[in-house]
């Protein structure tokens, strides 16, 4: 089994899928824009190969890189977790003629406006939309769909340019912001909670699935720094008040036309009680929700991952034992970390519960926000069960905190 990994060192969580690839036993050989002395040598030694290319965003440029330099190998896969080189990864494999997704389809998965055509052709419930290149279509898109209204990119990513809008005096405010912005989707807004469904799916199956809770919103995580994001990956997915949105999330992944591989979904529960769509990508989540399930089920889902792209089939046996949250915080203050409060508390009132702690230390200067969802430190709990988990998330959210100056 020989497999092609695009970006085997970034973002960090591909350096564990990369680890999955190879101990499922694997050939891997990497793809990446950086020479290989700057692969990290915990990766290097996991890769039987490695291809360099000028850049992986120019993509019809790599492709005339990368295909030429691999055609020998007689590759059985091309595989990506990283959002912005999906289209990349299916181009390669129509030119190499491997299976995998086809560029039609990766396509449906990074344009929102397509995504969401698909899933209304399937009878599926997606917010109202429009695309809009101009700021008449957009005004013309918000007379039409009512306010309020989300306005965010086309192709986005991070909740960036990502903008909730009250009435025709904000959409003014709101299309300044967005003019770099070459095409954006103009929504009707969902009220709710947001959840993900997650999947590993085996010929378009779910060989484990997988559900978390954002708190509060990511919009609202993203827009406000005085919050600490906080998402749980819950025990169980399949229990009756989550039901709407897996079975929504079973539907999306039969629209989307989803083989094999990780799936990250998006939805908001109504306070109705209705799922509506937000959006999928045809990759692993980011920002730890990966590290969360392993928590949550005592398994290792970066080398079940591997297993099912290259040997389809999924080897853990998982027990859904823990919900597992994850507290991300924020420094208070510019420049550097000068002191940590509140964790001794934490780690008395957490015990064993504390699985993973991860403070940027004393002196090293805090991170940009709004760039990074880690922040400037992060911590994980589990529980059995559901309120003490929520209890020790609340408990990292309001009283462990971090100073800079
Ligand atoms: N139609 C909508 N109704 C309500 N909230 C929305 C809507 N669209 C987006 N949002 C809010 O904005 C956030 C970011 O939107 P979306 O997930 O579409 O973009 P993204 O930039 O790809 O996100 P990310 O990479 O952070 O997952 C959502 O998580 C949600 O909180
Ligand atoms: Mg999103």
């Amino acid at each position: 089994m020989k497999v092609l990994f695009i970006s085997p060192h970034y973002p960090e969580e591909m350096q564990e899928f990369t680890r999955g690839l190879s101990e499922v036993g694997a050939r891997v050989y990497g793809v990446g824009d950086v020479p290989l002395q700057q692969i990290p040598s915990h990766v290097r030694r996991y890769l039987s190969g490695y291809i360099q290319t000028a850049s992986l965003f120019a993509e019809d440029r790599a492709v005339a890189d990368i295909a030429p330099a691999v055609r020998h190998l007689g590759l059985d896969r091309v595989e990506c977790l990283w959002e912005p080189c999906i289209e990349l990864a299916a181009k390669l494999r129509e030119q190499l003629d491997l299976p995998g997704m086809r560029y039609v389809d990766a396509v449906a998965f990074r344009d929102k406006a397509i995504m969401k055509e698909r899933l209304v052709a399937a009878g599926l419930r997606v917010p109202h939309f429009a695309r809009a290149s101009t700021a008449s279509m957009v005004w013309e898109a918000a007379e039409r769909i009512g306010y309020p209204l989300i306005i965010k990119p086309i192709a986005g990513a991070g909740s960036k340019d990502t903008y909730r809008v009250e009435d025709p005096k904000g959409l003014q405010a709101v299309l300044d912001l967005v003019k770099h912005v070459p095409e954006v989707s103009v929504e009707e807004y969902i009220d709710g909670e947001e959840f993900t469904y997650d999947t590993v799916c085996i010929n378009g199956v779910p060989a484990f699935d997988s559900v978390a809770q954002y708190i509060p919103k990511p919009i609202e995580a993203r827009s406000k720094e005085w919050i600490s994001p906080a998402q749980i990956v819950l025990r169980d997915p399949h229990i009756p008040q989550l039901e709407p949105g897996v079975t929504l999330g079973k539907n999306v992944l039969v629209a989307m036309g989803v083989q094999t591989g990780f799936t990250h979904m998006e939805w908001y529960l109504k306070p109705n009680g209705e799922a509506v769509f937000g959006e999928i990508g045809g990759r692993a989540p980011g920002g730890k929700l990966v590290d969360q399930m392993n928590f949550a089920n005592d398994f290792d889902v970066y080398r079940e991952w591997a297993r099912s792209v290259c040997w389809q089939t999924f080897n853990a046996d998982y027990k859904r034992r823990y919900h597992c949250g994850a507290v991300f915080k924020r420094a208070i203050g510019q420049g550097r970390i000068c002191a940590i409060e509140g964790l001794d508390e934490i780690r008395r009132q957490c015990g064993p519960w504390l699985v993973g702690l991860n403070l940027l230390p004393i002196g090293s200067p805090r991170r940009d926000w709004r760039n990074t969802l880690i922040s400037d430190g992060w911590l994980f709990v589990r529980h059995p069960d559901y309120a003490t988990c929520k209890k020790l998330v609340d408990l990292a959210v309001s009283d462990l905190r971090i100073f800079a100056r």
